[in-house]
């Protein structure tokens, strides 16, 4: 599948085959290998081990190599000279320059060009399954993974955490996926609990089947705040509403069949609109899970298995709990003197059940930094169980998300943000008529967009900076925005449009296609950037930070729009034209695969 147009790969034979390293799909380890090689000899190393020295450049370079770094004895300085001196310019790579104890080296630009564009032609027409794409890798190959994401609770509300687990728990999904991992997802509902208990009660008391069935999210959540401040009153009142809510949560756990139907039907139809959601949101799980599937049996079992191994304590209220001051952890209980299970009993057994059926050598879990004490606390149980693979838990962190109410200023639902991010992005198409006119199916588009700057503004920074929900900020076309990116990628795909109409498509013989013609500094720094995506998406498999993939993008974005007027196509001469709407097409595809990655639906018109 990786035969390049010009047959170019039949020279990887040369060098050795280094664990990780894809000529075939990734360019630049292509040129890093050529770099190695002019390494090699004169440093009298091995060419794997030149490899590991290659950085990609600072300023102008393309790569530097600090000399340093290989521990040779002798001065780095002449060594780097040797280097230099040794070096003789070929195809792949076309100038070495010393300074001081560090070489630069660049790479040939009609080499480069040609590599980087037939590749992404390559992956993204020519591979028998869609799965594969341009900056895709083996390196998970046989290895699978669990990533638990989103989450919510039945019954509470949909919170900015949950949006945040939601959207970088998507991204790290695809990530593994373009990495050649088998990965399971698991959406673990908050759904058991005394709180069902409270919406038991509070549903007899102010419930509405009609409600119910229209909309469950936001119809049980009222039900469960109007309970709860019945649960809040002074003396008996107040009291009352408690006991019969715990006394409903132990008939569910007891298996009682009137009290598990009529929660099962709270579920059933909170995730019929949770799936609505994650439809709109381009967000799917394999599996729905959730509290209440983990089994009664595996916690019961994991609860004797750390009573005989002396981890569990007695507390003086008859409550079952495991001390874990030694790492700074405190005490968490494993079981109320009912014998009742906690949220962490459930996580408890609920990883033991996971690992039983899918064996898998990483597990991530996607919370909030809230709940670091928590995961910390499982985890360590789970370790001090003697389980080896608790050593394979992740969990995978962000930061809070300050005034996310809609821009009126009350307090809202995912939906409610949804849909108000939508209705502005449309009163701004309006705007533009003859645009607005051209666009298919201008509602659907603007809630395309609308969740798009939802998205970018949250993945946008690292994932453990907090951040405030800024209306203006994230829907404006211009600054770094969802919506910019959005346009980037309509405006590439309305160039190959134009062209069309002018007669002008990319032939399905790629070579024939003159990239020599590619020669302005402008072209050359977008194909350089379309040649590191590959390495964006290796980071992004280390950082686990979508933000790194949204600055590339926005880099990539910045490159292209700066390069509308030298790079015009209509209205040149045949070859040139096609040689830079091929540039254009490639640059397209990649921003439109980023994007994916990010779990954006990348728009053609808007
Ligand atoms: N439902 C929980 C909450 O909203 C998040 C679940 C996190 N995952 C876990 N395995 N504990 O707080």
């Amino acid at each position: 599948a990786a035969t390049t147009s010009n047959g170019v790969q039949s020279a990887y034979s040369a060098y050795p085959a280094i664990p990780g390293v894809e000529p075939q799909i990734c360019a630049l380890d292509a040129f890093r290998l050529a770099v190695a090689s002019k390494l090699a000899a004169p440093l009298g190393i091995p060419i794997e081990k030149a490899y590991e020295g290659i950085d990609i450049g600072k300023k102008e370079a393309d790569f530097t190599v600090a000399i340093p770094r290989f521990r040779l004895s002798g001065k780095p300085d002449e060594w780097a000279k040797k280097v230099v001196d040794a070096f003789q310019p070929d195809d792949m790579v076309e100038s070495a320059v010393q300074d001081k104890a560090f070489v630069s080296f660049m790479m040939r630009t009609p080499t480069l060009v040609r590599k980087v564009l037939d590749q992404i032609n390559d992956l993204t027409y020519h591979t028998p399954s869609k799965k594969a794409e341009y900056g895709c890798n083996h390196s998970g190959k046989g290895k699978k993974v669990i990533i638990e994401y989103s989450s919510p609770n039945i019954a509470k509300e949909f919170h900015a955490g949950h949006l945040r687990s939601t959207i970088i728990g998507a991204f790290l999904s695809n990530v593994h996926r373009a990495t050649g991992w088998d990965v399971t997802t698991i959406n673990y509902l908050g759904d058991w609990g005394k709180q069902f208990g409270m919406v038991a009660v509070g549903f007899d008391r102010y419930g509405s089947e009609e409600a119910l069935k229209t909309d469950a999210i936001h119809h049980l959540y009222d039900v469960y705040v109007k309970i709860n401040r019945d649960g809040e009153k002074e003396g008996e009142e107040g009291k009352a509403v408690h006991d019969a809510a715990r006394e409903f949560f132990k008939r569910m756990e007891d298996g009682d069949e009137a009290a598990v139907k009529q929660w099962k039907r709270f579920r059933d139809f909170s995730l019929e609109r949770y799936k609505q959601s994650y439809e709109r949101l381009n967000i799917e799980f394999d599996v729905y899970g959730g509290e209440s599937t983990v089994s009664q049996k595996a916690m019961q079992d994991a609860v004797e298995k750390m009573q005989t191994m002396g981890l569990v304590e007695t507390g003086e209220d008859g409550a079952k709990l495991v001390k874990l001051d030694k790492w700074k952890l405190g005490s968490t209980i494993l079981q109320k003197k009912d014998g009742t299970s906690l949220y962490i009993t459930r996580d408890i057994a609920g990883a033991i059940e996971r690992y039983d059926k899918y064996h898998f050598d990483k597990m991530i879990y996607v919370v909030a930094s809230q709940q670091d004490l928590h995961l910390a606390q499982f985890f360590k149980v789970l370790d001090l169980m003697g389980l080896p693979w608790a050593k394979t838990l992740e969990h995978v962190n962000f930061g809070m998300v300050a005034g996310m109410s809609s821009r009126k200023g009350t307090a809202v639902s995912l939906d409610h943000i949804l849909n108000e991010a939508g209705e502005v992005m449309h009163e701004q198409m309006r705007k533009n008529e003859a645009k607005y006119a051209n666009v298919e199916n201008p509602e659907k588009t603007a809630d395309e967009i609308g969740m798009s700057a939802v998205k970018i503004q949250d993945m946008a920074a690292k994932r453990i900076n907090n951040y405030t929900f800024n209306w203006s900020r994230m829907l404006s076309f211009e600054g770094d925005t969802g919506p910019y990116l959005q346009y980037a990628h309509a405006r590439l795909c309305s160039v190959q449009r134009r062209a069309a109409d002018a007669g002008l498509t990319i032939p399905t013989d790629v070579s024939t296609v003159k990239t020599e013609l590619l020669v302005e500094a402008g072209a050359r720094a977008i194909v350089a950037l379309l040649a590191a995506y590959p390495d964006v998406v290796r980071t992004a498999l280390k950082t686990y930070e979508p933000s790194g993939v949204v600055t590339y993008l926005f880099k990539l974005s910045h490159a292209i729009s700066g390069a509308w007027e030298t790079l015009v196509v209509l209205g040149q001469e045949k070859e040139l034209a096609l040689a830079r709407l091929w540039l254009f097409v490639c640059a397209r595809d990649v921003l439109g695969t980023g994007l994916r990655l990010l779990s954006l639906r990348p728009l053609e018109k808007m």
